[in-house]
């Protein structure tokens, strides 16, 4: 494998940023995760209009011009022979002697891209299994909007999912109300068939697959509201699903070992899944 690591491609084994990266140090830089499909990156005028969000939110400076990272992505992209899998860039505010403060405005931000193939088929068969989730109490910073490599509360929360054999864990604010995954957006089905999730005010990362999944509604004629909901909605919602670059929509069949839509991927989850791809572009 091929990873662009601050203008050069290398091999992975030799793949490393300095050990005063302030990715590294201060987790002082922000991500982005695409999905590739066919060979194409799904949604990439989204991911990087975001990227450029995160990056100014934090005022760290484009590591290179927008046109020349797109070329890289694909680049890397290609180097790996990727037609179905992910593409992931990272940008930090660069190399500097360990200070809280930020580095003169000369430090050029440093950026990694790598890329992975997934198997489509594994995927497939995941959803027709459906996942399973935990809750935790939300104990992230405000500024969850902005897509950072700070991702400790994140990654404890996966690893409790995984502990108690759960795929996915949400967290739930004080008000008992989902925000989103440690990775992923959350969906609820209504009786009515209408699609809930939370507002991406704040709270909640305004996920790219989201807003694509809101045009597909769209078109299948589904309505959505954008309101939070609460553990025992969920729990009793017709559906429950969730939505991310990496995993597309998932259908949910169990949350805190309650089942959901009688422990079976639900219909329209299946269905916004298989439409998902026509939209997406
Ligand atoms: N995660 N919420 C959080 C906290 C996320 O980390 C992600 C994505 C999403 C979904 O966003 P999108 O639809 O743009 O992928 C929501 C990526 C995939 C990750 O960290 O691996």
């Amino acid at each position: 494998r091929i990873a662009y690591v601050n203008g050069r491609y290398l091999p992975h084994a030799q793949a490393g940023v300095h050990i005063e990266d302030r990715g590294y140090q201060f987790a002082d830089g922000v991500y982005e995760v695409c999905e590739v499909a066919r060979g194409f990156i799904v949604d990439s005028v989204g991911h990087l209009n975001r990227l450029d969000r995160s990056l100014s939110e934090l005022r760290i400076a484009w590591p290179v011009k927008r046109a020349v990272l797109v070329h890289i992505m694909r680049e890397v992209i290609a180097r790996n022979r990727v037609r179905n899998g992910m593409v992931y860039l990272q940008v930090t505010r660069g190399v500097a002697p360990r200070d809280h403060v930020f580095p003169a405005e000369s430090t050029p931000s440093a950026l990694v891209v790598t890329a992975k193939r997934t198997d489509p088929a594994a995927s497939a068969k995941r959803a027709a299994a459906g996942i399973k989730v935990i809750t935790v109490p939300e104990n992230r910073w405000e500024r969850v909007d902005i897509k950072s490599v700070g991702l400790l509360p994140n990654v404890l929360a996966r690893q409790q999912a995984k502990e108690a054999g759960a795929q996915e864990a949400w967290f739930v604010d004080a008000d008992g109300k989902v925000t989103e995954g440690a990775a992923t957006n959350a969906w609820i089905v209504t009786k009515d068939g209408h699609l809930v999730t939370r507002p991406a005010d704040s709270g909640i990362l305004r996920g790219i697959t989201r807003t694509t999944l809101m045009d597909v509604a769209k078109k299948l004629g589904l309505k959505v509201e954008e309101r939070g909901f609460t553990v025992d909605e969920a729990k009793s919602a017709r559906e429950a699903f969730i939505t991310a670059a990496t995993t597309v929509i998932m259908p949910i069949v169990a949350i805190d070992g309650h089942p959901v839509a009688n422990g079976h991927p639900g219909s329209i989850a299946l269905s916004l899944r298989e439409a998902f791809f026509d939209v997406a572009e």
